[in-house]
């Protein structure tokens, strides 16, 4: 089989995890180069890496700078794996020379960024595939899969939870040690966890916000809010509430969500103490389970990989994301999760974050293929 070049940009935790993930895994991937602008990121051993990046990976050629590394390369795909507020413009440079990205979450961080990167992969004759590892969760298809068989009817109220402060302090704070962007981000901003999978059953996009923050208590030196609340909602009235956490005392998480359907209802809920994350619904659709909550079987891993070793990141999700990608790109098919979807999902964060910054106004919100789009980018400045 004919090899897929890869190369990487941001070699952060992310990166050098996602970068070994694609190499291990998938035989016919190539990685052709890396690029980052701390070359001790190459070629010294990090933080939960043992073996310096120069060394697992030897016939790569590294980079301090993007630009050099796509003239210098032929390539099928560039991985973009810098900071949360920084994917655009690599994302962008990559497209206009034909090359497929993959970019990680969230998407764009404002809404000019957004424009530009729908009208650059508009003129591309490559793709962008969205980094969204939670839509690839088993739990998450089950959702997709009780909606689509009609055993939920149609969602109308739905909520995401994500919160992820105490569970693992240590990761936290190395987290952040690390990864600059993580100290100030709006938490509502990393929000494509929690919106990217109700998102999957909605055919809807998301109309309008309000979004409060509690500004900061746990720590007051912090330069982001602890607790981010967003209200969403669609024009036929369909609602969403989201809760992110930036900083606080609570030993939970991580991920939960509900859906309230006109036929059904299903939850998961996220592991608690000594309890074990759930997945439990019911449905009207099902004489035995209309009144009883029933327990589904199934939790993060993807059920397609429950047997394959290399099915690893984030309970699988991460091997998905790739594996579903690079099938994608042999048979010359789109992206299983575009650019479209990455944006749906990325830029309620962004409107909401303005709502809380005006203390609550209400916003309305558009994407770049509608024309209203250009105004928001002119009045709303951010
Ligand atoms: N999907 C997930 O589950 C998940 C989990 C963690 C992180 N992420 C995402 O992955 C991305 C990376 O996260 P991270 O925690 O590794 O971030 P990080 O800040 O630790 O790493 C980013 C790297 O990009 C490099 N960089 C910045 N500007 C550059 C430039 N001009 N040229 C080359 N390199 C440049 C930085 O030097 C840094 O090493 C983020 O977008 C984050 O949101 C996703």
């Amino acid at each position: 089989m004919e090899k897929i070049r890869v190369a990487v940009v941001g070699l952060g935790h992310r990166g050098r995890y996602m970068v070994q993930l694609a190499k291990n895994s998938f035989d016919f991937v190539e990685i052709v180069a890396a690029c980052d602008i701390d070359p001790a990121l190459w070629h010294e051993t990090q933080w939960q890496q043992k073996v310096p990046m120069k060394e697992s990976l030897p016939g790569t050629v590294f980079y301090e700078d993007y630009n050099k590394m796509l003239e210098e390369n032929t390539l099928d795909f560039v991985l973009v794996e810098t900071g949360a507020d920084v994917h655009a413009d690599f994302c962008v440079k990559a497209l206009e020379r034909n090359i497929n990205v993959f970019s990680d979450i969230p998407s764009v961080a404002t809404l000019a960024e957004a424009k530009r990167l729908w009208q650059a992969e508009q003129n591309s004759t490559a793709q962008l595939m969205t980094g969204a590892n939670p839509n690839e969760w088993g739990f998450v298809n089950a959702m997709v899969d009780l909606y689509q068989k009609g055993l939920l009817g149609k969602p109308y109220y739905m909520e995401a939870e994500y919160i992820h402060c105490l569970l693992n302090p240590e990761l936290s704070r190395q987290l952040v040690v690390h990864s600059p962007w993580r100290k100030a981000l709006p938490p509502i901003r990393y929000c494509t966890h929690s919106l990217g999978p109700l998102l999957r059953i909605m055919e809807e996009d998301l109309r309008y916000v309000v979004c409060l923050g509690t500004g900061q208590h746990v720590n007051p030196d912090s330069l982001k809010d602890d607790m981010m609340a967003a209200l969403f909602q669609t024009e036929s009235g369909v609602m969403i509430r989201l809760l992110r956490a930036g900083a606080g005392k609570a030993a939970i998480g991580l991920h939960s969500y509900r859906v309230f359907g006109t036929k059904g209802y299903f939850e998961r809920i996220a592991e608690r103490g000594n309890a074990p994350a759930v997945c439990r619904f019911n449905s009207t659709e099902l004489y035995a389970c209309s009144r009883k909550l029933m327990e589904m079987p199934v939790d993060t891993m993807p059920p397609e990989y429950i047997d394959n070793p290399k099915a690893g990141g984030h309970g699988g999700a991460d091997y998905a994301l790739f594996d579903h990608m690079f099938a994608a790109f042999m048979a010359k098919k789109p992206m299983p999760i575009s650019l479209r979807d990455g944006l749906r999902m990325t830029l309620p964060g962004i409107y909401a974050a303005e709502s809380a910054r005006r203390k609550g106004e209400k916003l309305t919100m558009h994407y770049p293929w509608e024309k209203e789009f250009d105004d928001d980018i002119r009045d709303l400045g951010c």
